[in-house]
């Protein structure tokens, strides 16, 4: 595949833990056009058989799923000769490479990888790892950077990281900080400096929060893409309009999609229900005990049980699908709290305003 092949327009960031097959299935049916997955650790990729295959699984279990591709596959390393062993384990499964240049956790600064290769004296060793991965790799390479310090660095490191053969940069455009990994506002005035100067197209990362900041961002930077991470967590439908779906709905729709696609760790599973619930409903009084009672589930069909009859019965709503004598609840309970309320103005939010076309699978 050739980078121009590649639809940069709408991206789902690289998360770990969170950037799994059936999430990666979901936002492509909401209007993502190139989701990443998470960031492959490459010697681990190397060295432990099970992280391999699970990572192997993941790319391929949905080889018949139209939306299955194209994905961009993230690496993290700072040896040459193992990200591009690493590489080869996982081309013929993906439609790019990227080289993370941006992770600010503990472990890539004990591992010297991610963004700890920033600093001016590494940027030989980028270089070489950049421009060994172009020229062994059947697909593009691309990279993932955040700011330089000074922040007027990064244009350099990024024009030499284009001169070494990446077919795309994308910059999130945030100082390291292992503290205050995303706090902050990111600055687009670097991202727009960054299109100024680069031949290959750029990615704006960073700052996205809503589907009108989508058009400020694209605007302001004039970047060839978007790159969304948490905002997308919450609201899987940010790249397909202003309407924020459903939580249940939304939840109920990946959980459908695991099952179809087995093999994401509940832990994982969980954590995106969390995110979906939390995302409109963190206010309401049972939130808490959802949290509670999501944690202690144990497989799909609980979560799927939690999410229809427990939390549809705290909103005020009718359990779904549950009509026995003893889980029919009482006129009381369906009216103990209020609907939804996604940004905490009092204001209810009825999935019943919420355009249908949004909730059917387009596949
Ligand atoms: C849970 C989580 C995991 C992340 N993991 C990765 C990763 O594996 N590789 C990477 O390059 N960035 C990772 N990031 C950073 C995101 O890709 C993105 O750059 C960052 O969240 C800023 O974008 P946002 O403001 O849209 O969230 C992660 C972010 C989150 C929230």
């Amino acid at each position: 595949m050739r980078a121009s092949s590649l639809d940069l327009r709408y991206i789902a960031a690289p998360m770990v833990n969170q950037s799994d097959l059936p999430f990666r299935l979901l936002v492509r049916r909401y209007g993502v056009t190139l989701p990443y997955t998470q960031m492959y650790i490459a010697d681990r990729l190397l060295e432990d058989r099970e992280y391999l295959e699970y990572h192997l699984q993941d790319l391929s279990l949905a080889s018949d799923n139209p939306y299955n591709r194209p994905v961009v596959a993230q690496l993290g390393g700072n040896d040459t000769d193992t990200l591009v062993r690493a590489g080869r384990k996982i081309q013929g499964l993906c439609d790019a490479i990227d080289l993370n240049l941006g992770c600010p956790q503990e472990s890539a600064r004990d591992g010297h990888y991610g963004a700890y290769l920033l600093p001016q004296k590494d940027w030989p060793l980028i270089e070489s790892i950049v421009s060994a991965m172009s020229k062994s790799f059947t697909v593009p390479v691309s990279a993932k950077l955040r700011l330089c310090q000074p922040t007027n660095k990064t244009v350099d490191l990024a024009q030499k990281i284009e001169g070494a053969g990446a077919s795309w940069i994308t910059l999130h455009a945030r100082t390291v900080s292992a503290k205050r990994r995303r706090q902050g506002a990111a600055n687009l005035e670097e991202v727009k400096r960054l299109k100024e100067c680069l031949g290959v197209p750029v990615i704006s990362n960073g700052n996205v929060r809503s589907f009108s900041d989508l058009e400020c961002n694209r605007n302001f930077t004039s970047a060839n893409g978007l790159m969304v991470g948490e905002t997308l967590l919450g609201n899987p439908c940010i790249f397909a309009g202003p309407t924020i779906p459903d939580p249940v709905d939304i939840s109920l729709e990946y959980i459908y999609i695991c099952k179809e696609y087995p093999g994401t760790s509940l832990k994982i599973v969980q954590t995106h229900i969390r995110h979906f619930v939390e995302f409109q409903c963190s206010r309401r009084s049972w939130f808490p005990k959802f949290r509670a009672a999501l944690s202690a589930t144990n497989s799909l069909d609980e979560l799927e049980r939690l999410l229809s009859f427990n939390v549809e019965r705290w909103r005020g709503r009718f359990p779904r699908g549950y009509k026995s004598d003893d889980e029919q609840a009482t006129p009381a309970e369906l009216h103990s709290d209020i609907g939804d309320d996604p940004k905490g103005t009092g204001v209810l939010n009825d999935s019943s305003d919420f355009g249908l076309a949004l909730f059917h699978p387009q596949v």
